[in-house]
């Protein structure tokens, strides 16, 4: 009896160890950098460029509804509160806070290069090359709109606010260790886009700018993997009124919200704005969209398959 109790214990002893060299193993190495290609893309002082760039980073790739220290109020209220980040997100493993994106060089993004800034968008690192939580999804935008975001970056007014360092737990540590890498566009990014309102321009806008896949799509909680048929809905998301589910946007006759909609129904109710107080869809930004932009987004989300998901929010 004794020696077995002496076995067992060794072998915890043994197991604790192990446990515990993995653990340090995790806290030295977690912020694993990577090697990601040069993108070669620089910015810009051409107005027509800047005022590209404004236009996809307030209005359809909504930049500033995570970087605006409020983005609640922001996305409530319109006002154009610098983007001095500091937006806490909370998840399971960790607390993420948006980056400061103005040109402050102590606090913000003014002593990263452009290179730094595209790399980001291209492939999902930080400025230091260590694999960022997906909560960007721009890695397919062309080399131009990129450059056009970075070129109006640069003109913002500095803002100077240190932002929390992200925290993460023990489990999101080995997430970050194990888990997150950098992300390749698949198909790649294209280089330029032609935009006129074809279907091809409209899925650009819906997968690698306007980001309306990732929300209008069933995922995984934890992983945040697609689960369901992409626009098909589904997708829960709390806000402070309770939770939303993403309604279903192909063009399925019973359940697809905009499935009678016509073109000019579409303008209008981005138009409108958002009508549920406290929805999560950046319809503050998406106010903004040029009538072209929307129409292309209408005739790619009427291109799909129709899917049969009923998803309705109060
Ligand atoms: C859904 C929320 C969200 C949106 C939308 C968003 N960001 Fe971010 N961004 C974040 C978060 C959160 C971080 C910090 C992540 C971290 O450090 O782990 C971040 C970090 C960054 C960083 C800093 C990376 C570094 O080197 O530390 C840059 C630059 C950036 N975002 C630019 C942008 C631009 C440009 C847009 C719009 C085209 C944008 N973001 C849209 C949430 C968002
Ligand atoms: C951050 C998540 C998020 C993103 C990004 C997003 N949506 Fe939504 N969307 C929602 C939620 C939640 C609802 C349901 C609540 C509401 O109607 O506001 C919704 C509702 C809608 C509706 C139904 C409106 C109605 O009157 O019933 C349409 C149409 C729509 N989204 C289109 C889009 C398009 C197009 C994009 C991309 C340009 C997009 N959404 C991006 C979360 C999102």
């Amino acid at each position: 009896m004794k020696k077995r109790w002496k076995v067992t214990g060794r072998a915890l002893l043994v197991l604790s160890l192990i446990v515990g060299v993995f653990l340090i193993y995790i806290q030295f190495s977690y912020r694993q950098k990577y090697d990601v290609p040069q993108t070669g893309i620089v910015a810009s002082r051409d107005s027509a460029v800047i005022a590209r760039g404004e236009y996809l980073v307030m209005g359809v790739g909504h930049c500033w509804n995570c970087h605006a220290p409020d983005g609640e109020t922001n996305l409530q209220t319109g006002s154009r509160i610098g983007m001095s980040g500091g937006l806490p997100f909370k998840l399971p493993f960790g607390t993420v806070y948006s980056a400061n994106i103005t040109s402050d060089t102590l606090t913000g993004i003014g002593g990263y290069s452009d290179e730094m800034l595209a790399r980001t968008l291209r492939y999902s690192v930080r400025h230091d090359n260590t694999a960022l939580i997906p909560f960007m999804a721009y890695n397919g935008m062309s080399d131009a709109d990129i450059r056009a975001v970075i070129s109006y970056l640069r003109t913002i007014k500095p803002i100077r606010n240190q932002v929390p360092k992200t925290h993460l737990n023990m489990a999101g540590k080995i997430v970050a260790r194990f888990v997150l890498k950098p992300v390749v566009a698949d198909p790649p990014a294209p280089k330029a886009i032609t935009r006129d309102t074809s279907i091809a321009y409209g899925k650009y806008l819906a997968t690698a700018v306007g980001n309306c896949v990732s929300c209008h799509t069933n995922r995984d909680k934890n992983t945040g993997a697609f689960v369901g048929s992409k626009f098909a809905g589904g997708y829960q998301m709390k806000s402070k009124t309770g939770v939303f589910v993403t309604p279903n946007l192909t063009p399925d006759p019973k359940t697809g919200v905009i499935a009678s909609w016509k073109p000019s129904d579409f303008v209008r109710r981005f138009r409108a704005g958002a009508v549920r107080p406290h929805t999560p869809m950046p319809w503050k930004s998406f106010q903004s969209l040029s009538e072209n932009d929307l129409k292309a987004l209408y005739y790619f989300l009427h291109s799909l398959e129709p899917v049969n998901n009923n998803q309705v929010n109060p």
